[in-house]
């Protein structure tokens, strides 16, 4: 049988890196070909010459036999195959449905149809099972949401080969097992998927042929059948991923934050309150697990201790014992409260600026030190931090915008780390982060936490809260439904909690 697509010695240079280097795969009509890697292996760049974004390279691309070479996304699509991006893709600033048509809008007469539009737009939604208003500004629906956007979007396409690059990163349980729903239906119809994940799980569950990555190299493509999580894991890594023994090392001391009835307003809502009545504390060297459904308010409860809720809360919170009612973040930072976001892309991330840049803007005070001591500055903390967290860069000087989806992620969080906060509040922290890195991680927040940090942490996947927690609050539509010592918590009765009816 011909291939549907033949990728065949590609290779692709950028300054100062090679992110892919003689990669040769073989991918067939109706399959699910997943492909894994760790952080900076070249899988996105890889995903990005199929789908014409990248339409400069070496090497050969056949499909269906005959060597192809696209222009540009639009040439790809026409030509069968779609992507959905890892940092999603959207325009802010129109609605789900204007983004779903983007390029292609439905037009009466010259004018755009919106309702034409967004009656489609509600089509594919529903097939998504899902109830976006299809008239939403992307720019107020939440990550989970917008991803299920470009899901439709591509949907729209009719496409014969779908890529999806980490396509679950920002979904909770219910909408990955709504999303999997999808993807049968999909292959039901012979669509071909390519599908990366740094989920193994899910991996397993969807795929038929797996292909490794590693340093831009094509590893090895194995049949789903043959092989198991703990190969593909060496494979990618190159060596065993030593289990995090966090063993209860940690020592907690006196009380860094206190919340006592917080409570958050949603104006014209039916349920008229993002969170409600919301108190618990948090010890120095203790690490403080949020779960919840996607809605249950996590992120707003974080955004509310570091002045960055869309109203200010009610109620109180007290930082070492002294109240607080930050009304901007610089505030919250000022006193020691750092955040870093789930939105990365949105809120945490200077697009224009370089690796080094965005790891110190919040510690190099411009006003005080001048250009060039502020540049020895930026190199020695930056320096440290992409040492200490392993960030994949050609250097400092690198636009952050170069660098794969998970290590832009780590420079995030070593730009927090430089502040040496007291109260570190992370917001799915290892979305898109690889195995290895997430171990390493892990064990950059015990230290911390040994260093006397209170760490606040929500997580879309209960194991790594299990892993990592001393305790686990569970929010349920904005209310507090159950705490749990690391002892007493199980996946069983977390979930219980995060589904409790009031
Ligand atoms: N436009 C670019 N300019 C310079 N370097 C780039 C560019 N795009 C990617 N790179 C580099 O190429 C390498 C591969 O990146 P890629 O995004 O393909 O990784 P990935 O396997 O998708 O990683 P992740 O799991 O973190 O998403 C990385 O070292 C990255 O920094
Ligand atoms: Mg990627």
């Amino acid at each position: 049988m011909t291939p549907i697509i033949s990728i065949e010695h590609i290779s692709k240079r950028f300054p100062g890196v090679v992110a892919l280097n003689d990669v040769s795969i073989d991918i067939l009509g109706g399959e699910l070909h997943a492909i894994v890697g760790e952080n900076g292996a070249g899988k996105s760049t890889l995903m990005k010459i199929l789908s014409g974004v990248i339409p400069a390279f070496e090497g050969q691309l056949l499909l269906r036999g005959r060597p192809v070479r696209f222009s540009g996304t639009r040439a790809a699509e026409q030509a069968g195959i779609s992507i959905i991006h890892q940092e999603l893709n959207l325009v802010e600033a129109l609605s789900a449905a204007a983004n779903i048509f983007l390029g292609r809008e439905k037009r009466r007469f010259f004018f755009l149809d919106d309702s034409a539009m967004e009656r489609a737009a509600r089509d594919l939604l529903v097939k998504l099972e899902c109830h976006i208003d299809p008239g939403a500004l992307v720019r107020t629906l939440r990550v989970g949401d917008q991803q299920l956007v470009e899901i439709a979007k591509a949907l729209s396409l009719e496409t014969e080969i779908l890529i999806m690059d980490e396509p679950t990163s920002a979904l909770t349980e219910a909408e990955v097992a709504r999303l999997f729903r999808v993807i049968a239906r999909l292959r039901a119809r012979g669509v071909t998927i390519l599908y990366i994940s740094h989920k193994m799980d899910e991996v397993f569950r969807l795929a038929d042929r797996i292909t490794v990555l590693r340093d831009g190299k094509l590893v090895k493509t194995l049949k789903r059948d043959e092989t198991n999580p703990r190969q593909i894991t060496h494979l990618m890594v190159g060596r065993e991923i030593e289990a995090v023994d966090l063993g209860g090392a940690r020592q907690t001391g006196d009380v860094v934050l206190a919340v006592d009835g917080l409570s958050l307003r949603w104006a014209e809502h039916a349920r008229a309150w993002r969170l409600k009545d919301i108190s618990f504390q948090l010890r120095r060297g203790e690490i403080l697990g949020i779960a919840g459904l996607m809605g249950a308010g996590r992120t707003e409860l974080l955004e509310c201790l570091f002045g960055s809720s869309p109203e200010p809360p009610l109620g109180r919170i007290m930082l070492e014992g002294r109240e607080v009612r930050f009304t901007h973040p610089a505030e919250a930072t000022r006193a020691g409260v750092s955040l870093v976001t789930e939105d990365r892309k949105r809120l945490g991330l200077f697009a224009q600026m370089t690796v080094g840049q965005n790891i110190t803007i919040c510690t190099l005070n411009k006003a005080t030190t001048g250009g060039l001591l502020n540049r020895k500055h930026e190199r020695r903390l930056a320096g440290g931090m992409v040492e200490k967290l392993a960030i994949k860069t050609a250097g400092i000087g690198s636009m952050i915008t170069n660098l794969s989806g998970g290590n832009q992620q780590k420079a995030i969080i070593g730009r927090w780390l430089l502040t040496r906060p007291k109260l570190l509040l992370l917001d799915d922290p290892t979305r898109g982060v690889d195995v290895g890195a997430k171990a390493e991680l892990y064990r950059l927040m015990h230290r911390l936490c040994q260093e006397g940090l209170g760490i606040i942490v929500t997580s879309s996947e209960l194991p790594e809260l299990l892993t990592l927690c001393d305790r686990i609050l569970v929010l349920c539509e904005g209310r507090l439904t159950g705490e749990f010592a690391r002892h007493e918590a199980t996946e069983q009765r977390i979930m219980e909690a995060a589904t409790a009816r009031q």
